[in-house]
């Protein structure tokens, strides 16, 4: 047997609605465009079409509910036992709505993802696309980034910017940005799995050249 055998990236995937950025991840490791295993999703929602995603896939689900459990600590406890049950090298948040522990951020610091949609460090926490609009942005977009302890405050890894259009409404806006969410977050767990990203001294690295603050930035070439 080869010593220089490299072992495929396992991933957990964690979610809490329509899973369309599971999606696109499951996409890309169907076409072999994305080199990692998703071992497993979790979603802490029931009934969510995430879950019917991951199951059409066959990629194992699990539910857990937080409204079963005392408090976060309790709940993050038993995410993170869940979770590392899997073995993974890589935690995927796609859409998971939830604030997480610092406990829970420390043990996964550096191993796990989160895709915002706004430019960061602009319009942390929700309904971001209708206060890049009341806020007169010309431009808006999505961030991949590290978490770390700090909510939506990790370094971003990359970013891809939109035009604001002048008839803009939040769902429009949406559309646009999530199009996005669909090619940067395959392209940043795919960097991960190649050991080009990493996170190092609470920065984000890719090739060992430092990133930006704003990441890597892809504007999308579509109105
Ligand atoms: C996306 O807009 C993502 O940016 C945000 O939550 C949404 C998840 O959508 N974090 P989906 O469940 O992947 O369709």
């Amino acid at each position: 047997m080869s010593t220089t055998e490299v072992k495929t990236l396992r991933v957990v995937v964690l979610i809490s609605g329509s899973g369309s950025n599971l999606q696109a991840l499951i996409d890309g490791v169907a076409t072999g465009d994305l080199p990692v295993e998703i071992v497993a999703v979790i979603s802490n929602r029931p009934d969510v079409f995430g879950l019917t995603r991951a199951a059409n896939a066959g990629i194992p689900t699990a539910l857990l509910d937080h409204k079963g459990f005392a408090n976060r600590e309790a709940f993050d406890q038993e995410l993170m036992s869940t979770i590392d049950a899997y073995d993974p090298g890589l935690i995927v948040l796609a859409g998971f709505m939830r604030i997480l522990t610092a406990e829970f951020t420390q043990h996964y610091l550096g191993r796990m993802l989160n895709i915002h949609p706004s430019l960061l460090p602009k319009f942390q926490g929700l309904h971001t696309h209708q206060r890049a609009i009341d806020a007169g942005e010309s431009q808006h977009g999505v961030t991949v980034h590290f978490v770390t302890a700090e909510l939506d405050g990790g370094p971003a890894i990359v970013q891809a910017v939109v035009p604001v259009l002048p008839n803009d409404d939040a769902g429009l806006l949406a559309k646009r940005v999530q199009r996005q969410e669909h090619v940067i977050y395959p392209l940043a767990i795919k960097w991960f799995a190649q050991g080009d990203l990493k996170m190092v001294d609470g920065k984000a690295e890719l090739k060992g050249e430092l990133l930006p603050a704003c990441g890597y930035q892809i504007k999308a070439n579509e109105p």
